[in-house]
């Protein structure tokens, strides 16, 4: 059997008379396949046999294709979701990771060193946050946090940087940044760029397009679109893909064959997903918008949100994702969310399930209070990850949970 063609039968059978055991181990038969199935194979293994040891040489020396073992090296059913995501993504290469969290350090890793500095948005997912605060220092990696709107000040920032680090849409206020600005300062900086495109999804925005070197994803969330895997993703050119894998093969993360498997599968209704997703937050969001318990309503799609315009120009929808700040504080919050039926309280967002978390308690708990206040994140946050339900069961849920803050204002207010 040659080393890249695992099916069909073995050239080593068992030998006559072998023991149970051995014969449990080794006689499987998969038998040769000349059809394509609908769905990708899924080649759930660790490690590949070779007849020839200069094989298992060539191969793990990158001298010949083939496949050796999981951390990194390569798997078939990982290639088919690295191939459709580089597709999704418009870029000429991906490779994937067992979690968003994996793809943010190797991308950050594998450009960044000892005695260098990053610069990154201030707007950033909790767990990003803190991987930049609290991990790259004992790295000896500096990073300087700008505000994304203001290209004048990441361009002020960028000399000597490494890369510059954003959020397409951001966690949890879901502001949009210029990317075509974002990436014409860096490129006279001469800055490699990084964008965390998971809120948006390929569906809703494709970075690369607008000139990003890595395009980076929690496929966890929207990728994968059912809450039942964690991966992550980086779309790039081929030559910096070489970079992401060593890391993988050295420092560990690589994506497990099922997790793949089952990404490949989620993407496959990505585009139905997210219009359900956007038609219902859209809904969400305006509803909140008209509650007098309401502070502020957080959602690209409203034309009171300050990054409309741009939401308008490089998002093909609004996202499923809406954050609302209640008048009320924490108790409000808390009053709000535990009214809700239908949405869950619950970690993760961008799957089928209606999820609800409170940032200052939860997503965001790493950051200091006053870096929180500083970036707008209020004790009266909660953000919402609207699923797919059937939006007229949302909109009851979310009914009840706002007559349950509105309770509290008494009639004066209410
Ligand atoms: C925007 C964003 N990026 C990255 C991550 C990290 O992804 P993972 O949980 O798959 O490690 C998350 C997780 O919530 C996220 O919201």
């Amino acid at each position: 059997m040659s080393p890249l063609s695992p099916h069909g039968p073995s050239p080593r059978p068992p030998r006559e008379g072998a023991g149970f055991s051995t014969r449990a181990v080794h006689s499987a038969r998969a038998p040769e396949v000349d059809q394509v199935s609908s769905s990708v194979p899924l080649y759930q293994t660790s490690t590949w046999r070779f007849d020839r040891l200069d094989d298992f040489a060539a191969v793990i020396e990158d001298r010949r294709p083939g496949h050796v073992y999981g951390r990194g090296y390569g798997n078939p059913t990982v290639s088919a979701f690295e191939t459709v995501m580089a597709d999704l993504e418009g870029t000429e290469s991906a490779f994937a990771f067992d979690s968003g969290t994996a793809a943010v350090h190797a991308v950050v890793t594998s450009l960044a060193a000892a005695g260098s500095r990053i610069v990154a948005s201030r707007a950033l997912y909790g767990g990003t946050w803190s991987l930049f605060h609290e991990v790259l220092p004992r790295y000896g990696i500096e990073v300087t946090m700008v505000d994304a709107a203001d290209p004048a000040a990441v361009a002020a920032a960028l000399p000597g940087a490494r890369l510059f680090y954003v959020e397409t849409i951001d966690n949890p206020l879901l502001s949009v940044p210029d990317l075509a600005a974002l990436v014409r300062v860096c490129a006279d900086a001469g800055v490699p760029t990084v964008i965390d495109n998971t809120f948006a999804s390929p569906y809703l925005c494709r970075p690369a397009e607008y000139g990003f070197d890595y395009v980076l994803h929690s496929a966890t969330k929207y990728i994968g679109g059912h809450s039942d895997l964690l991966a992550g993703v980086v779309c790039c050119r081929a030559e910096d893909r070489v970079g992401l894998r060593a890391t993988a093969v050295e420092v560990g993360g690589a994506i497990s064959p099922f997790e793949a498997w089952l990404a490949v599968r989620g993407l496959a209704t990505l585009a139905l997903r997210m219009e359900r997703h956007c038609a219902t937050a859209g809904q969400v969001a305006a509803r909140l918008a008209a509650s007098p318990a309401v502070a502020r309503v957080y959602y690209p799609g409203l034309e009171q949100h300050p990054s409309h315009p741009l939401a308008r120009r490089q998002l093909a929808g609004f996202g499923g994702m809406v954050s609302v700040e209640l008048t009320g504080g924490l108790e409000a919050a808390r009053r709000f969310c535990e009214a809700l039926q239908l949405l869950w309280i619950g970690a993760s967002l961008g799957g089928s399930h209606s999820l609800v978390a409170h940032p200052a308690l939860t997503t965001h708990r790493q950051m200091a209070p006053a870096a929180r206040a500083a970036q707008g994140i209020s004790d009266g946050l909660v953000r919402l990850s609207v699923g797919l339900e059937d939006a007229e069961d949302v909109m009851a849920d979310i009914n009840r949970a706002v007559a349950a803050v509105e309770e509290t204002l008494g009639p004066a207010r209410g």
